[in-house]
């Protein structure tokens, strides 16, 4: 049996995997034992799923997931308490029934925007309290700059500005664990404008004592991009600025932008492409490695190459509608990859 990744990479850092709740049990199951000693929800921890209509709460899934993590002594990441995806739109509806984002008059501007805070406050508060003992990282805001380097214009932005973000960080900061860390999480986190934007903004929020304790970076790249010396540089910067650094959705994809989707099945991908993709783990792990003490969990967006949302990305993109991507270091049938070697050398 393949040894456990975790173990390798026992006195760096943690190694996570995001899964749904079914990937808990059976070969999955043991793979996540095995190799992560980290685990975070890929879907059913967002606003959609947890409070689907207003005051009514479902933990039924993301419940599987925290008892999981108790059971196996791992450490959990939660996403995500803010995004502007997968959240139910009765959030921006006030009690008229009107969207809160078309409203014009500035004295209902004001009424919806302290009422949008106080659902907020509410979702963060009911969520904290029943996980406080159990979550170690809080994704706290999801990709809240957008590629542009602008803030992104949400329902959220549009309605409080940027209330809605130090809302949700004091609000968790009150309710949490005080060992908890606290994230603002964001992709092409290591790419300008949008690096220098996230930068400014979290410096600014910081002067501001909004309670940030770290940068989650969630990764998703390509075999040539972005260069592990912008990465590194990116760790660096926030850490200057006393933050943690946290890899949060790692993935490879084998594909370039966009996506071609030219291999439709695992079967058909090359040994070429799979060994670049090891050679790329091999860079990425060196990088995480050297930076240790400035990076504390690097998670894996899933287990192994059966369930990963690059496919669906890679079909839509496809010529064909039909694309398959392979970013993790265990292939379909959960055996190991060349990069899983790459990685553990
Ligand atoms: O649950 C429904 C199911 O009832 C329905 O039949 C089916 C039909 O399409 O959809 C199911 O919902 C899907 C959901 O995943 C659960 O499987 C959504 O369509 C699908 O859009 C959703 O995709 C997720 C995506 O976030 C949503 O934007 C991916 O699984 C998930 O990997 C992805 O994760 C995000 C991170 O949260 C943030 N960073 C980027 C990352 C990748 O996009």
């Amino acid at each position: 049996e393949a040894d456990p990744i975790k173990d390798r990479y026992e006195d760096s850092f943690d190694i996570g995997a995001a899964v749904e709740p079914y990937q808990l049990e059976g070969e999955q199951g043991e793979i996540l034992k095995r190799h992560y000693s980290s685990i975070v929800a890929e879907n059913v921890m967002k606003p959609i799923s947890i409070q689907p209509e207003e005051g009514k709460f479902n933990f039924e899934e993301a419940d599987k997931i925290v008892q999981f993590a108790k059971d196996n002594d791992m450490e959990l990441r939660f996403h995500t308490l803010v995004w502007h995806s997968q959240v139910p739109d009765w959030f921006f509806i006030d009690k008229k029934g009107n969207s809160m984002v078309d409203e014009t008059d500035p004295k209902q501007q004001e009424k919806n925007k302290q009422l949008l805070l106080k659902r907020l406050e509410k979702h963060i508060k009911t969520i904290v309290k029943r996980y406080k003992d159990d979550v170690d990282s809080w994704d706290v805001v999801n990709e809240v700059v957008d590629d542009n380097g602008n803030l992104r214009e949400s329902p959220w932005y549009k309605i409080t500005g940027t209330d809605y973000i130090k809302t949700a960080f004091e609000t968790v900061r009150k309710y949490a664990d005080e060992d908890a860390k606290l994230f603002i999480n964001d992709y092409n986190t290591e790419v300008d404008p949008k690096r220098t934007a996230l930068y400014e903004l979290v410096k600014d929020l910081l002067e501001d004592g909004v309670p940030i304790d770290g940068v989650g970076h969630q990764s998703h790249i390509q075999l040539g991009w972005p260069s592990t010396d912008a990465m590194e540089e990116t760790y660096q910067m926030f850490a200057e600025l006393g933050l943690e650094n946290q890899i949060t959705e790692l993935d490879v994809s084998i594909y370039g932008w966009p996506p071609s989707g030219e291999f439709n099945t695992y079967e058909e991908i090359t040994d070429d492409v799979l060994q670049q993709q090891a050679d790329r783990y091999n860079d990425l792990f060196k990088l995480y490695e050297r930076n240790q003490d400035i990076i504390s969990n690097v998670t894996f967006w899933g287990i192994a190459d059966d369930h990963t949302w690059l496919d669906d990305r890679a079909s839509q993109y496809s010529n064909d509608g039909i694309g398959k991507d392979a970013p993790f270091v265990f292939d379909p049938d959960y055996n190991v990859k060349p990069a899983y070697w790459e990685i553990m050398d």
